[in-house]
């Protein structure tokens, strides 16, 4: 039995949608257990490129069960959406596939227009979320007025609930965020109407993860967003509003610590972000336009441009800390095939002083200078290697270089999109970490 958690180890977008599609090949169930439809992970297979957000990316093997924990936010238009298009495709067709969480929180559509109105008024200081409405549900989950799954399913109770939302939500819209409120009865039958094809997949998580757990199943749990993103360590108040660290696994899925077999990160040979906050190796040169070009640097979910640079290795070893990773799947080398030099930021300099790692607040880490080395490139295209010994030697020494300088081993080195495009070092499904 092998329980691995994958997280994205850098600002989201790492690849962890294409690493969790190839390790679900080993796995028998996929759990999501935070964030929502803020995210969006890309699978390409065959012709197909498909791109989830908040269904797991064990989606597209039809034999292996997909989980949506209590700690994800669901916005129930979005995963009809995302069902139906899965179906048009060929995927999904078997009922049993899905599990969702009845603890899970709703996204309502008074958190969308909240987010999206919140951001407005910020102005210059906004945030840059995706507009999905996440902060808003998870901040009535903490304040204890969400509304979730399994109320969806008591008629009465969640009109009850709805009301007592608006009476609040609908004042706030209007008066403190100048836009308009919603009225009752429009949001009650378009929410019974999904509870109505919804409530065939909704029941116990935690209880069914137990029950696989026990007869020896193995469970790949899907981190979404990434470790600089998390409401507690990322780069607050630039971040999302869940714990995306692999910790939020535990809680978000409702497992307990010592199920956990190995926690995998997912982090690209280079740098992105989306959105605002700093970004110490962030190049706003031609170089940077390269990396976006290249690497079809371009956001799955809102298809804004992402923000490119550098490897950070100050950030990778938070991740690393943070995580208690065992490993680390180094995505998109095939990027850099095209630069003579390549550059790795080693630590920080901030007012005379060296930094090793991120400083918090985020107002000293957008002053930090990187410290950089400078490294040969490769030049030589890597798409179709499937063998560590046959990358370039100098591609072998940049993969060395980046477990050296955060003693992690990377047990797999991604060249392309595609599934096949992958060199795996080691399975964790098969071999478990290496002993230091
Ligand atoms: P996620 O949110 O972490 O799942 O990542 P996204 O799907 O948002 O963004 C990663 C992008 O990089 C997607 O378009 C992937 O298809 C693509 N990708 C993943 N791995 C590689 C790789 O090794 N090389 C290249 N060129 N593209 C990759
Ligand atoms: P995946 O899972 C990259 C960013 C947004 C914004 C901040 C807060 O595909 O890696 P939110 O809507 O969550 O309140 O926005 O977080 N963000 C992501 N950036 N990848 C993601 O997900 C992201 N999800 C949120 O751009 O800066
Ligand atoms: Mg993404």
């Amino acid at each position: 039995m092998a329980n691995i958690i994958i997280i994205g180890m850098q600002w989201g977008d790492e690849g962890k949608g294409k690493i969790v599609d190839l390790l679900t090949e080993f796995a028998d169930v996929v759990v999501r257990f935070q964030g929502g439809n803020n995210a969006g992970h890309t699978v390409v297979v065959g012709q197909q490129t498909v791109i989830l957000h908040l269904i797991p990316s064990g989606a597209l093997y039809p034999e292996k069960k997909c989980l949506i924990g209590n700690g994800v936010v669901v916005d129930p238009q979005v995963l009809l959406g995302e069902m139906d298009e899965l179906q048009k495709r060929g995927y999904f067709k078997n009922d049993d596939q899905l599990l969702i969480s009845e603890d899970a929180h709703l996204i309502m559509p008074y958190h969308r227009r909240m987010d999206v109105a919140r951001e407005r008024m910020k102005g210059e200081g906004k945030i840059g979320t995706t507009g999905r409405g996440i902060g808003p549900a998870y901040e009535d989950k903490a304040a204890r007025e969400g509304i979730r799954f399994g109320d969806l399913l008591d008629e009465e109770a969640f009109r009850e609930k709805l009301k007592a939302n608006l009476s609040v939500k609908n004042p706030c819209l209007e008066t403190c965020l100048h836009d308009k409120g919603f009225d009752l009865e429009a949001i009650f039958q378009e929410y019974i109407g999904y509870a109505g094809r919804l409530k065939k997949y909704v029941g116990n998580t935690s209880v069914f993860i137990d029950r696989q757990m026990k007869q020896g199943r193995h469970i790949l749990f899907e981190g979404a967003q990434g470790t600089h993103l998390d409401v507690d360590h990322g780069t607050y108040p630039f971040v999302t509003s869940s714990n995306t660290v692999a910790g939020g696994a535990c809680t978000g899925a409702g497992i307990g610590p010592t199920k956990i077999s190995e926690v995998i990160g997912v982090s690209k040979a280079y740098t992105t972000r989306v959105g605002g906050g700093p970004f110490p190796t962030e190049l706003k040169d031609e170089v940077g336009e390269k990396l976006r070009e290249r690497g079809r640097e371009f956001g799955a979910t809102t298809g804004r441009p992402r923000r490119c640079g550098w490897v950070d290795i100050p950030l990778l070893k938070d991740a690393i800390r943070l995580n208690g990773l065992t490993g680390i799947a180094l995505t998109k080398m095939d990027v850099l095939s095209e630069f003579e030099t390549i550059r790795i930021c080693t630590s920080y300099r901030y007012q005379g002083q060296r930094y090793e790692e991120v400083p918090s607040p985020a107002k000293v880490l957008q002053e930090c200078q990187p410290v950089y080395e400078e490294i040969p490139g490769w030049k030589a295209e890597l798409k179709n290697i499937r063998n560590f010994e046959d990358l370039p030697p100098r591609a072998r020494d940049y993969v060395r270089h980046v477990e050296e300088l955060t003693d992690t081993e990377v047990i797999l080195v991604s060249v392309g999109e595609r599934r096949e495009e992958t060199i795996l070092r080691r399975n964790p499904f098969r071999h478990g970490p290496r002993k230091s």
